[in-house]
């Protein structure tokens, strides 16, 4: 381990293959903040398109295709994403290997649906401007961001990671003409559940709501 970021969630990922113990945030199933989401909209993908930011194993973005999205999921930890392979050999996920600092020029403005949950605060705070920015850029036009994250209220010390999202942080999603159409405070207000959306033709107005 060389202490990068990168590094560090490799070496749990790799840990946890040698039967260490498992990464803490993983869930083992989708995260019930963003099931209950869908499950408020009757989120139904019609075969638009879909991408799971951070994914790790990978539960999040099974869940996002069985709702019928074309949907792709990337992490820069190689092991999650040979994990989340083999752990569904029948999956219709794209699983990639990809930074957020770092995103393939052709994703910008090309997902009608991403979510994003507890990867920009995992992140160093000051990569989260940047990293909020990069997510923003790959919402389509009437495509819609949905941001889970934990809370820290203003002005707060905290030592990550992870280093969980202020408001005026959760607010720096709204970049390149995304909105912020809706912030939730779950979890008795310990989490950030956010929804911002871009406009058709990358308008800022008369977006599309899940
Ligand atoms: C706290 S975990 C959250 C995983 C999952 N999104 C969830 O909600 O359970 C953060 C994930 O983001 C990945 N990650 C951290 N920084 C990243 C970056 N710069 N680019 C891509 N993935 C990153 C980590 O490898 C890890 O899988």
């Amino acid at each position: 381990m060389t202490g990068e970021p990168s590094s560090m969630f490799e070496a749990i990922y790799a840990g946890a293959e040698a039967g260490e113990a498992k990464p803490p945030w993983d869930y083992g199933a989708p995260r019930p903040q963003l099931v209950e989401w869908a499950e408020a909209r009757d989120l139904a993908g019609g075969g638009r398109e879909a991408l799971v930011v951070g994914c790790g194993y990978g539960a999040d973005a099974e869940f996002l295709a069985l709702l019928g999205f074309r949907t792709t999921g990337f992490d820069f930890a190689p092991t999650a994403i040979a994990a989340a392979r083999r752990m569904y050999p029948a999956s219709k996920v794209n699983y990639l290997v990809a930074d957020v600092l770092d995103l393939p020029r052709k994703w910008q403005r090309r997902f009608d649906l991403v979510v994003e949950s507890l990867t920009v605060q995992s992140m160093p705070p000051e990569q989260h401007t940047a990293a909020a920015q990069n997510i923003a850029a790959l919402v389509a036009p009437e495509g819609t961001l949905l941001v889970l994250a934990t809370t820290r209220d203003e002005g707060s010390e905290v030592k990550g990671p992870p280093w969980p999202l202020t408001r005026a942080e959760l607010e720096e999603f709204a970049s390149g003409g995304l909105i912020l159409r809706g912030v939730e405070r779950i979890e008795s207000g310990t989490w950030w559940r956010a929804e911002l959306s871009r406009g058709a033709g990358g308008s800022t107005s008369h977006a599309r709501q899940f």
